[in-house]
């Protein structure tokens, strides 16, 4: 296969952005797409006149088609996806991949049965500042991982079908499994519902990996500033990836601190703190998305395993629901079993 035919259910306000990327990518051939408002399908007529729309994504199913991507709000992930897949379709499903674990795992072991491709749109894997951030800690340039702490932050976008943990957190949860390549062990989270009842618009994340290495998350949709901001502190330097800033995303501070030998001379009691050079690594700047959507033809193409694929994608659902437990119980921890479906390990770059 050369090229993939494929279909796009869902052109709200993501979408078009997926549309766009498979409209322009040599490697497909965008032939269809799907809304239930004709509202949405007159606007995408007008970017694409050649493309086929319609009100039914079951219309797909008869259009010769390779590949779709589900990009309609989450609780309908799971029921399209697997009516795509049954229909022997290609999927590529926007995150949060589900909205339970159990429907994940069904989604995996039908694509499985099928030999089909499953992705899940974990975009930030795809985005080079992240990538680069991983060579970094990969390289051990940061020495031994410290911590690591992440700043989702703003005013917006409020839903009423959904809550900050499973609209935010998947970008930072997909973005830790990627850095570390480990899953965690513990999971805390706490949080509140403050504008309305019982939909969680701020919450905290405390998950703790391997070797005793913590992660903080933080995500809310109620701050007056738009932060998008990742923090790895190693025992060598620390980096921050800033994604508001236009370019200089990576910075690498030379940073840190020595703690001295113990003596009980107060004077000769002197912590050892080093400020060096800051370093700011050029990335060549591609857009994330079209990194994604090339990754998904690819891996269809060749038949190959994509990085976010269902397993990455349950994995990020399972730390969900294991942090919302925490949330609504306040306070209690979550201790990790990774035991389900026989999980391949996460993969080292
Ligand atoms: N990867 C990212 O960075 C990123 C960013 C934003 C949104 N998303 C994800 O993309 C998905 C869509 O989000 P959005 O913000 O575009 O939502 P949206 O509400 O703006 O758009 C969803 C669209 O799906 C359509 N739809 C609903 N049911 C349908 C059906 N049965 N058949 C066909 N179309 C149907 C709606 O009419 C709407 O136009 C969500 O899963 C969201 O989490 C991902």
């Amino acid at each position: 296969m050369k090229t993939v035919k494929v279909g796009v259910i869902g052109f709200g306000y993501w979408g078009p952005n997926l549309a766009r990327n498979f409209f322009d990518l040599p490697s497909a051939e965008l032939v269809a797409i799907a809304d239930l408002k004709e509202d949405r399908l007159q606007r995408a007529r007008s970017f694409y006149p050649e493309v086929r729309t319609t009100t039914n994504y079951m219309d797909l199913f008869n259009m010769d088609l390779d590949a779709v991507v589900v990009s309609v709000p989450p609780a309908l992930h799971y029921p399209i996806a697997k009516h795509c897949l049954e229909n022997g379709l290609h999927v590529l499903i926007e995150k949060p991949m589900t909205q339970s674990s159990e429907h994940a795992e069904e989604l995996i072991r039908k694509a499985e049965s099928k030999e089909l491709v499953l992705m899940v749109g974990h975009t930030f894997v795809y985005n080079s500042a992240v990538v680069a951030l991983k060579k970094f800690i990969d390289s051990g340039e940061l020495g031994d991982i410290y911590y690591i702490d992440t700043a989702r932050l703003n005013l917006g976008l409020f839903q009423r079908d959904s809550n900050v943990l499973w609209d935010l957190a998947p970008h930072d949860i997909s973005i830790l499994l990627f850095l570390l390549g480990q899953d965690p062990v513990s999971i805390s989270a706490y949080g509140a519902p403050c504008v309305i009842d019982n939909i969680f618009d701020v919450a905290y994340l405390n998950l703790i990996f391997p070797n005793q290495v913590p992660a903080h998350i933080h995500v809310s949709w109620l701050d007056p500033c738009k932060v998008r901001r990742i923090t790895v502190v190693g025992s060598k330097k620390m980096i921050v990836f800033n994604d508001v800033e236009n370019e200089q995303k990576l910075k690498i501070y030379d940073k840190g601190v020595d703690a001295p030998e113990y003596t009980d001379g107060f004077g000769e009691f002197h912590w050892n703190y080093r400020s060096g050079d800051i370093l700011i690594p050029k990335i060549r700047v591609s857009e994330p998305l079209r990194q994604e959507c090339h990754h998904f033809l690819d891996s269809i193409i060749n038949k190959t395993r994509p990085e976010s694929d269902g397993h990455n994608g349950l994995r990020v659902v399972k730390i969900i629901e294991a942090a919302e437990n925490s949330l609504r119980n306040q306070s209690s921890k979550e201790i990790f079993a990774w035991d389900t479906l026989n999980m391949p390990a996460l993969r080292q770059m």
